[in-house]
């Protein structure tokens, strides 16, 4: 399959099934996630695999999404500012793009297993920190839910929803 349609063919998992993720796929999890590119290669990031059900609750806690609750496995993935690269210019830090471009490696590769999440970013980062101390000095990008999808598992009408080509690029 071509990058293209891979890329169209995933979509946002809300309803997971509760059969067990093997431990050879939160490898590779992991693995396309340590391999995602960071600016000036500082990797900044940490990834969070949540297995235990104590972790795991905690987790879901955190979010109104109710699809985290009961997920076979949790991902947490945040960006130290602390390490990140920051543009001279502007200081900008790119802690944050760098977890970004971590996480949709990690979406990707979830997908390619034959798995399927959904990006949460509706959580509450200070609740999480409580939660987990060890998350403190992190920006947290995202939370990921993952699991074989249910039977019942569709793409959302907002799947194929876009907003008009011309808005999106422009060419120069
Ligand atoms: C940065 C980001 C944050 C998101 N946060 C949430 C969220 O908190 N809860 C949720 O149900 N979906 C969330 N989503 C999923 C989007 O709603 C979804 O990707 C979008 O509607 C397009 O659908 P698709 O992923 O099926 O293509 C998020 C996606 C992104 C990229």
């Amino acid at each position: 399959m071509d990058f293209l349609t891979f890329a169209k063919e995933r979509y946002s998992v809300w309803s997971l099934s509760d059969r067990p993720v093997e431990p050879e796929k939160i490898e590779k999890i992991l693995e396309a996630g340590i391999a995602a590119p960071t600016a000036t290669n500082a990797q900044p990031f940490k990834i969070w695999a949540l297995e235990s059900e104590d972790a795991r609750e905690k987790a879901a806690s955190t979010t109104p999404c109710a699809f985290v609750k009961g997920a076979p496995v949790v991902f947490v993935i945040g960006g130290d500012p602390g390490k990140a690269w920051k543009r001279p210019f502007d200081r900008h830090n790119f802690a944050d793009v760098d977890a970004a471009i971590v996480a949709t490696h990690i979406m990707l590769e979830v997908h390619d297993l034959g798995l399927g999440t959904c990006w949460v970013g509706f959580f509450d980062p200070a609740k999480m920190k409580q939660l987990f101390p060890q998350m403190e000095k992190y920006e947290l990008v995202c939370v990921f839910a993952v699991g074989y999808p249910a039977e019942d598992a569709a793409p959302s009408e907002r799947h194929a929803l876009t907003r008009p080509r011309e808005e999106l690029v422009e060419t120069l």
